[in-house]
């Protein structure tokens, strides 16, 4: 069954379509990857999908509801979470309280909490160590954010979309920037919440994209031209011709 589907999703921005009629559907528990040359529409997408950017037509359906027009701030309750860059990330803050933040901002009841009794907190508190845990950071939870490595930086801002319990993670290239020691240990990460969360993942790195995908899509000039398996796409010569004439990835 479909969790996310869009239909005919578009965005412009003045005379460039970012975002062309893309019609996409994801398969709830699925590891659905998306690819393209750079410029191709893939964050607008993303920004579409989180609320960020209202589309110019076109629509978006989450858990067989339609959400177009949700604003960002109510997308991120109904499970739709993004691994934000940086942006999220308080640098004085410990690594528990950063994931913690998240936890409790986006509480199934937040309101709720603050008259329930204490008790509630240790909810979240909790919610905010298996974030952790889930990337590996349990033991660096008292540091401060400001402290850590870059990479370790990336797996926080992974734990931050955890700790809203998603039921959707959407990653924006999280292995960009890292370096290759880094960039393993997040493939391993991807690849252990594949399975506990249906993930949708931009990444430029073709053996990534080979490596942990159930099915990929491939935009090329905001439109989607080819989608399959790993193997399908691999052999498939539009895509081919699409980064050979793009950008290389
Ligand atoms: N906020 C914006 N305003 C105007 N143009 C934008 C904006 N965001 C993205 N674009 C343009 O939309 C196109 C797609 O960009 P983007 O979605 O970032 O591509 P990708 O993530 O695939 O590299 C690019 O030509 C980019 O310059
Ligand atoms: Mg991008």
């Amino acid at each position: 069954m479909e969790i996310l589907e869009t239909k005919n999703l578009t965005k412009a921005f003045g005379a460039l379509t970012a975002v062309n009629a893309v019609s996409l559907a994801i398969e709830a528990g699925s590891l659905h990857s998306i690819i393209g040359p750079n410029g191709a529409g893939k964050t607008t997408l993303f920004n579409l999908l989180t609320g960020t950017f209202q589309p110019t037509s076109g629509r978006i359906i989450f858990d067989q509801k339609e959400i177009t027009g949700t604003p960002a701030s109510r997308i991120a309750h109904l499970g739709l979470a993004r691994s934000y860059q940086r942006t999220t990330v308080f640098p004085a803050f410990s690594l528990f309280d950063n994931v913690w933040v998240a936890a409790f901002a986006t509480g199934k009841s937040w309101k709720g909490l603050l008259y329930r009794e204490i008790d509630s907190y240790s909810e979240v508190a909790e919610r905010a160590n298996l974030a952790l845990r889930d990337v590996g950071l349990e033991d660096k939870s008292k540091q401060l954010a400001r402290e850590i490595s870059h990479g370790e930086q990336r797996q926080l801002e992974l734990a931050i979309a955890l700790a809203a319990a998603p039921r959707v993670l959407l990653l924006d290239e999280p292995a960009a920037g890292l370096s290759p020691e880094e960039t393993r240990k997040m493939v391993a990460l991807v690849r252990a919440l594949k399975g506990r969360y249906t993930i949708v993942l931009i990444e430029h790195k073709m053996d990534i994209i080979m490596s942990v995908s159930d099915r990929i899509s491939v935009m090329h000039f905001g439109s989607l031209i080819a989608e399959g398996t790993p193997a399908e796409i691999q052999k498939n010569p539009e895509v081919r011709r699409a980064y050979l004439g793009g950008v290389a990835a």
